[in-house]
C-alpha cells in the first residue's frame, strides 16, 4: 500500500512517506542524487534552478530544528519558493481540518507538501488526498517513519564507511519511539547491511524488533562489540505513557554513551545522533564533541539529501 503510493505508474518516486518498501535502486538513487549536490552545498552559488517556479509548502505541527530548516535551505538551493506555515498563528486554531488545510493551499498552487506531524499515518493521509501532479514528504510522523532522517543518516555512513555490506551497526536507547530508527534501520537492511543491533531495555523496545532484521541486546558493552557505527537515540519522555525507566540518571548509567563504553567499539567507530541530544542523558558531552562524533556533519549532508528527494519527485529534473 504505501509503496504503490509512493511510486506513481513509472516506478519513481511521487510521494516519499517511509523508507519501508521502498526499493534499493531508488534508495540508491536518492544517495547517488546527494553526493552530486554537496558539492553545489560547498560552491559560493550554492543554487541550482532545477525546482525554479515551483513553490515548497513546510508544514511542521510539531517542533523541529533541523529538519524544517535543511527542508528550506534545500528548497532555496533548487531555487524553488518556499511557504513556511506558521502553524500556531494558522487556521488550525480555529478548528480547520488537516486536509481542508491542505486544499487551501493547493488552491494557492502548492506542488510540494514537506509534512511533521504528530500523528502517524498523518503525510500518507495527505498523499491519498491530493492530486497527482502534488508531492508530499514525510519529515516525521509520530513513531512512525521519518524517511529523510533515515536517508541522510544512510548517506553518512556510506560517507564514511563506504560499503554497507560490511559493516556493523548498532541503534541504542529510545526505538520504541523512536520514528528516526525505523527508518534508518529499514535503509540499512535494504542496503545490505548485515548486522544491525538494537540496543536498549525491554521497555523500549519495539515488542517484536527482531523481525526488522535486527539482534537485540540489552547489554550496552556487549551489543557495542566491534562495531562501526553506533546511533544514539534522544529518551522520548513526551511520547512515553507511564514511568517505563527508573529514572534518566539510571538510563545513563546502562544505556548512555561514555568514552568508556565507546571504547568497546571499532577504534575508528563513527557517533552519530539525529538530534537534538540530550548531553547526560544518552550521550556524554565528552563523546558528542569528541573526534568519533559526526552528529554536525549528518545536519550539514541532510541538506543535500533533501535536495536530492525534492528533485527527483515525480520522475526528477536532476
Ligand atoms: N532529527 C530531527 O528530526 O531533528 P528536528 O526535530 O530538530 O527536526
Amino acid at each position: 500500500m504505501a509503496r504503490n503510493l509512493q511510486l506513481n505508474e513509472k516506478g519513481e518516486l511521487q510521494h516519499l512517506l517511509t523508507i519501508e518498501g521502498l526499493p534499493r535502486e531508488i534508495i540508491v538513487r536518492i544517495l547517488d542524487t546527494a553526493a552530486s549536490f554537496v558539492g553545489v552545498t560547498e560552491r559560493e552559488v550554492k543554487k541550482v534552478p532545477l525546482l525554479r517556479g515551483k513553490s515548497v509548502f513546510n508544514l511542521f505541527f510539531e517542533a523541529s530544528t533541523r529538519t524544517r530548516t535543511t527542508f528550506e535551505i534545500a528548497a532555496k538551493r533548487l531555487s524553488a519558493d518556499v511557504i513556511n506555515l506558521n502553524i500556531s498563528t494558522s487556521s488550525q486554531s480555529k478548528g480547520e481540518t488537516l486536509l481542508d488545510t491542505i486544499d487551501n493551499l493547493a488552491a494557492m498552487h502548492a506542488d510540494m507538501f514537506v509534512v511533521r506531524h504528530a500523528a502517524s499515518g498523518a503525510a500518507h493521509l495527505i498523499a491519498r488526498h491530493v492530486a497527482p501532479h502534488h508531492h508530499v514528504i514525510n519529515a516525521g510522523d509520530g513513531r512512525h517513519a521519518h524517511p529523510t532522517q533515515g536517508l541522510l543518516d544512510a548517506y553518512t555512513i556510506r560517507h564514511y564507511k563506504q560499503d554497507f555490506t560490511r559493516l556493523s551497526v548498532a541503534v541504542v536507547g529510545d526505538i520504541l519511539h523512536s520514528r528516526v530508527a525505523r527508518s534508518l534501520i529499514h535503509a540499512l537492511t535494504t542496503l545490505g547491511t548485515p548486522d544491525v543491533r538494537a540496543i536498549g531495555p525491554q521497555t523500549l523496545l519495539p515488542t517484536g524488533v527482531e523481525s526488522l532484521g535486527v539482534r537485540v541486546f540489552h547489554d550496552m558493552r556487549e551489543g557495542l562489540r566491534d562495531v562501526d557505527v553506533i546511533v544514539m537515540l534522544r529518551l522520548q519522555n513526551e511520547r512515553m505513557k507511564g514511568p517505563l525507566l527508573p529514572s534518566a540518571q539510571e538510563f545513563f548509567k546502562c544505556y548512555g554513551l561514555t568514552a568508556e563504553k565507546l571504547a568497546v567499539a571499532k577504534p575508528d567507530a563513527i557517533v552519530m545522533h539525529p538530534g537534538p541530544m540530550n548531553r547526560g542523558v544518552e550521550i556524554d558531552s565528552m563523546v558528542a564533541d569528541g573526534r568519533q562524533a559526526v552528529i554536525l556533519p549528518q545536519v550539514t549532508f541532510g541538506i543535500a539529501v533533501r535536495m536530492a528527494v525534492m528533485s527527483l519527485l515525480g520522475g526528477g529534473a536532476a
